[in-house]
């Protein structure tokens, strides 16, 4: 059996159902009655839902789809993103309300700010970025660790019309160096370091590598601005490198903000795609906001007065983006931002932080819950966490005992769990339960949203059965979707529209079951993308990692199935001849390897050395066969390789401790 099949049969043995509690339902933001009414006209709710923003010139059409697959969203209309989520709010008496209470890794390293304060504050940096020299349409790169500062300066970007691209703290400086040049950054803003496991981990010297490679590539970042978050050592380029404090500290709280073309560039989020090179999904900002800032409210069901709302993503992923700063402080939500580890300095601190903020609405991943259930109930229980009344879960199937654990360990059987499917590429939630509507079904997404359309068809287009799968499908344009691939806009129509070309349907890259009641079990990549932790990693990316180093000659990378990440990177690896066995460290030389050109987070699990690898005539290799071996299963059908003793080498290499 493959591991789809095996998943699609315990799947069908999940007969639990989770009704929404009473009175959230009486009481709920979005009802049943909105999946008609979208359906009936689809355009019309989307208005509707953007008329919950502010809109200095009104759109004079809702959706321009008249040349496929390059959507425009409420055309004509103009929008400040920042405003939205910040001056509105001020200026409709909210000024006091906490838009954010941060909480440093260190204990009692803590600041709460006010919706007030923060527009004071992105006021200054969006003055001080325009001091720099930075421009409407110029790019600057956020490299960040997760403190507020971070949020002023995607808000100050959003301000001036200046997209950003953040990238994640995680990622080496090789990654943040082709990320700057694909994007053409001008400017790039970084902190000294961040507070990790206790100690502080440095991030400044990881843009002055970055810098140097843009510079051989033939590019040139012009300033760096750095907050002083750890008072580490910093070396320092006087034409180059400014600090925070001195700039930002120093500005005018004033700035009268241009509203901009709904179109406007607002982000680009760089991820993996099947490829080595990674994607940047544009997105823009009109279409982008309508999009986050309402299923935000719908789906957790959000009472900005009363709710405390936490995310537990980094703002280096796409979660952070629509789910930390623009869709809650878009709703004046107060929300939560958590520098540190989930286990630092101990194992119960997310679970404090629950229970000192009253935190109601909580947003994790199903990695994290996952190693909170290895470590046990005692620790939750520990706390009072009587606040929480929505729980959600995003970034890879959640499997039906985790979602059980959650709900019952942390929500007390008193919470709705939202399994949340959306991609970086859709800009928001896609498909998910209501809470006050559905009741939900361990390790299902469930149903498309109201305005959502979304299918499971065959190779050939055709929608299977219930009771079938096939892949996931995006049949309707939708206000937050990419508007194209930073610079590539073939890529952008072949990596997305052009397998179901005559239909115009989005091809999502995930393939998916439809239950006998009809409601979506979305069960992984069917590309060459893994899912570790929840984060999108390119088996092409690994392996040309693991090929740049001089020992390596050939290199192959799958993702195995892992209890804890979901998936796991196991690289098989052929050595150059000259590289002999490669000495006693090549494994950990290897993962150092990976580790220092893309970042921690791709590290593999495994290396296997190997004498060969499994292809096909046309030289294709055979990941199928490999991910077999990775996951301690017989090998499966060999008939198409080249070589069919390849298989039997690598066992033998691998049982010989080669
Ligand atoms: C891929 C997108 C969008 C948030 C974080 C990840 C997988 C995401 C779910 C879910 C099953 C999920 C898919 C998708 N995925 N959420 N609820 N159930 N799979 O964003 O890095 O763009 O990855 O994550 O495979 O295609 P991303």
């Amino acid at each position: 059996m493959t591991s789809t099949e095996e998943t699609l049969s315990n799947l069908s043995k999940e007969d639990r159902r989770f009704e929404p509690p009473e009175e959230l339902a009486a009481d709920a933001n979005v009802r049943a009655e909105a999946y008609d009414r979208a359906a009936q006209d689809r355009e019309a709710f989307w208005a509707e839902a953007a008329e919950r923003l502010h809109w200095d010139r009104t759109w004079d059409q809702v959706l321009d789809w008249s040349n496929p697959p390059f959507a425009k969203w409420f055309v004509g209309g103009t929008i400040n993103a920042a405003y939205n989520c910040l001056d509105r709010h001020v200026e409709n008496g909210l000024g006091d309300r906490v838009a954010l209470h941060w909480i440093g890794e260190p204990e009692d390293d803590t600041r709460s700010v006010t919706y007030a304060e923060l527009k004071d504050e992105v006021c200054q940096a969006a003055n001080a970025l325009t001091e720099l020299g930075v421009q409407k349409g110029d790019r600057v790169a956020i490299y960040m660790p997760m403190i507020l500062e971070t949020v002023v300066a995607m808000l100050a970007c959003a301000r001036i019309g200046a997209p950003h691209t953040v990238v994640f703290g995680g990622f080496s400086s090789d990654a943040l160096a082709t990320r700057v040049v694909d994007c053409g950054v001008k400017v790039v803003i970084t902190a000294d370091g961040g507070y990790r496991r206790g100690a502080p981990s440095a991030l400044k010297p990881a843009v002055d590598e970055a810098r140097a490679k843009v510079k051989e590539q033939g590019g040139e970042v012009e300033k760096v601005l750095v907050v002083k978050r750890t008072g580490q050592d910093v070396d320092w380029d006087d034409d180059v490198d400014v600090w925070w404090n001195d700039t930002v500290g120093e500005a005018s709280t004033e700035h009268a903000c241009e509203f901009f073309d709904s179109e406007h560039p607002l982000y680009v989020m760089y991820t993996s795609g099947s490829t080595g090179k990674p994607k940047g999904i544009l997105h823009t900002t009109g279409g982008y906001l309508v999009g986050a800032a309402f299923t935000h409210w719908e789906v957790f069901d959000l009472k900005p007065e009363t709710d405390v709302y936490w995310c537990t993503a980094d703002v280096g992923w796409v979660t952070g983006h629509s789910y930390l700063v623009y869709g809650p402080l878009a709703n004046a939500a107060t929300g939560v931002i958590y520098e540190g580890t989930p286990d630092t300095p101990e194992k119960g601190r997310w679970w404090k932080i629950v229970q000192d903020l009253k935190v109601s609405i909580f947003y994790t991943a199903p990695t994290a819950i996952r190693s909170f259930m290895k470590q046990g109930q005692e620790i939750p229980d520990r706390y009072d966490m009587s606040s929480l009344r929505v729980l959600g879960s995003v970034g890879e199937p959640i499997n039906p005992e985790a979602y059980v654990w959650y709900r019952h360990v942390i929500g007390k059987d008193k919470t709705p769990v939202v399994d949340t499917w959306w991609q970086t590429e859709t800009g928001s939630i896609m498909i998910s339960p209501l809470p006050g509507v559905t009741a939900g079904k361990p390790g299902s997404a469930m149903n498309p949203l109201p305005g959502i359309g979304a299918d499971v068809v065959t190779e050939e287009g055709e929608s299977v059965p219930n009771g079938s799968g096939g892949y996931l499908v995006l049949t309707e344009p939708w206000p937050s979707m990419l508007r194209t691939i930073w610079g590539d806009d073939e890529r952008f129509v072949d990596t997305y529209w052009s397998k179901y070309k005559e239909q115009g349907w989005y091809f999502a890259g995930d393939g998916a079951k439809k239950d006998e009641d009809g409601d979506l079990w979305v069960l992984g990549r069917v590309d060459d993308v893994m899912n570790v932790s929840g984060h999108r990693l390119s088996t092409t990316e690994i392996e040309s990692a693991l090929v740049s180093h001089p020992k390596v000659a050939e290199a192959a990378v799958v993702g195995a199935k892992d209890e804890d990440t979901g998936q796991a990177v196991c690289a098989f690896v052929i050595l150059k001849d000259e590289a002999g066995d490669g000495g006693e460290d090549i494994v950990e030389e290897l993962r150092k390897h990976v580790r220092k050109e893309i970042g921690p987070i791709a590290t593999p699990r495994q290396i296997m050395i190997v004498p060969e690898l499994p292809k096909t005539r046309s030289g294709k290799i055979m990941r199928r066969l490999l991910r077999d071996v990775a996951e301690n299963r017989e090998v499966g059908d060999v008939t198409t390789l080249a070589d069919s003793s390849v298989m039997d080498l690598i066992s033998d290499g691998m049982s010989s401790g080669k």
